[in-house]
């Protein structure tokens, strides 16, 4: 008999786990105490923006396999393998994860757990969570021991989530007993036989992987953000200086591209809490490290904002600012902590008319700053501007015709936070085109970078 399989927590990491699996072929079922999000699941609807996750959430709900309920006892009922995927965000009155999803999903299932199953961890979690997932389990659930904890860190992108899940770089399995492994073994049986490496670890190295690799990549971008900085500063351009970075393979080009930095739901919030950890665990140099990796990369923003305010002439009050792009990266609809909003909203209280267009995201920003104006299309965001921000690389603003925009905006004035636009095609059309970390001078052909994730 396949193993069937519960996935708690159906937000972004859990919606998508469940239909991965079922399209490997497992008897899922997805297990949200949010009704609304059960029932938008269950009739086929994704509550966010994903590419291929709709066409297999319908075909797992088409083929039987995959199920959606908002009972626990249903899910102990049902599964050999729980996975909790639910979310950690920041806490509201520290840098620290706040684990009380994670320890409510725990408390709720563990005590109808009666007969053995493995329990894995998947939420992103300080180290040494699961030794007090671990002994919550022991003393909760009915079958005792049997009811055994695993840890599994994922590590999917957001607008990659299928390919990650299905095709991920790397499984990283944290177990302390051979069946554990053997049972995992068994649930990504389809990707290792197709050369996906297997890497088995004790569980608190599980928990940390995750975190390091965030922390990594973080690092990387704020490297080559606050080598911008030094670009400012002595008039560099730091887009072919992290072009020429990139040949060399030791350091690579991914995930050096220099622009406004980072965002999302994941590396700020991820940084913060591992800063956190490492500060309690008195290792000042992780938490030293990180609290600059943060700093560099909330600089940029309010980098961001001067150079709207030299392209508006010193002041923005009652200028009329079009910002493309809300999300905080392309092909997302997620704005949590945006880079891009972040700019939109101090340029608003700056005085400045601000006019927003995404092509995913705006119902979502609209919830969060009803003070900004939103357009329905780029052309309208850019109507009669006097400054056009691009603060998100969306394909459609990097494909933009600087002629066709020049003539709707009041001014040309374009400043880039994702050094994504052909500075020298801009300023041929006519435009002042100001760039994060790039000189105010006409630069060399063909510079533009595309974002690689
Ligand atoms: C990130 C990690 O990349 C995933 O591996 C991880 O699983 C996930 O967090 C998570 O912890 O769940 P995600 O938040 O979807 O994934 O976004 P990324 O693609 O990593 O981008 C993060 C931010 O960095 C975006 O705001 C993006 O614009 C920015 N970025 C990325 C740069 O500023 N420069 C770059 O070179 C690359």
């Amino acid at each position: 008999m396949p193993l069937r399989i519960t996935v708690i927590g159906t937000g972004y990491l859990g919606a998508t786990h469940a239909a991965c699996l079922a399209e490997l072929g497992f008897e899922v079922l997805g297990l949200d105490a949010n009704e609304d999000q059960v029932s938008a699941l269950a009739a086929g609807r994704l509550p966010f923006h994903e590419p291929e996750l709709g066409r297999l959430l319908e075909a797992g709900l088409h083929s039987g396999r995959l199920r959606f309920t908002t009972s626990y006892a249903d899910a102990a009922a049902f599964g050999d393998v729980h996975f909790i995927c639910v979310g950690t965000p920041q806490r509201a009155d520290s840098d620290a994860a706040d684990l009380s999803h994670l320890m409510a999903c725990v408390d709720a299932l563990a005590p109808l757990l009666d007969r053995p199953c493995v329990v894995v961890g998947k939420s992103t979690v300080p180290v040494g969570t699961s030794d007090i997932v671990a002994e919550r389990l022991a003393r909760l659930a009915p079958v005792g021991p049997e009811a055994e904890l695993a840890w599994n860190p994922e590590f999917l992108r957001e607008g990659h989530a299928v390919a990650d899940t299905l095709r991920p770089d790397r499984i990283v399995v944290g177990v302390r007993s051979a069946r554990a492994e053997t049972i995992l073994r068994e649930v990504y049986a389809g990707p290792v036989a197709a050369g996906v490496p297997f890497l088995v670890t004790e569980l608190p190295t599980a928990e940390l992987v995750k975190v390091a690799a965030n922390a990594f990549l973080a690092t990387k971008i704020s490297f080559i953000n606050a080598i911008a900085e030094v670009c400012e500063a002595v008039g560099a351009d730091v887009v072919p200086l992290a072009r020429a970075l990139a040949f060399d393979d030791r350091i690579g080009g991914r995930f050096l591209v220099p622009g406004l930095g980072f965002g999302g739901g994941c590396l700020p919030k991820d940084i913060r809490a591992f800063g956190a950890t490492t500060r309690e665990l008195g290792v000042s140099s992780v938490s030293a490290l990180l609290g600059e990796v943060d700093a560099i990369n909330l600089r940029r923003r309010a980098r961001m904002v001067d150079l709207a305010l030299e392209l508006a002439d010193g002041s923005l009050e009652g200028r009329a600012v079009g910002v493309l792009g809300c999300s905080f990266k392309p092909n997302s609809d997620d704005i949590r902590d945006s880079p891009a909003l972040d700019v939109a909203g101090t340029v608003h209280g700056l005085g400045a008319r601000v006019t927003v267009y995404d092509p995913a995201a705006m119902h979502r920003a609209r919830q969060v700053h009803p003070e900004l104006e939103y357009a329905s299309s780029m052309a309208d965001a850019a109507a009669d501007a006097d400054v056009l921000l691009l603060l998100t690389e969306w394909r459609e603003f990097v494909e933009a015709d600087p002629e066709v925009l020049g003539r709707v905006v009041a001014q040309r004035n374009m400043a880039d936070g994702r050094s994504a636009l052909d500075g020298d095609r801009w300023r041929a059309s006519g435009w002042r085109y100001r760039a994060l970390g790039r000189p105010d001078t006409q630069a060399s052909a063909d510079d533009s970078v595309s974002l690689t994730s």
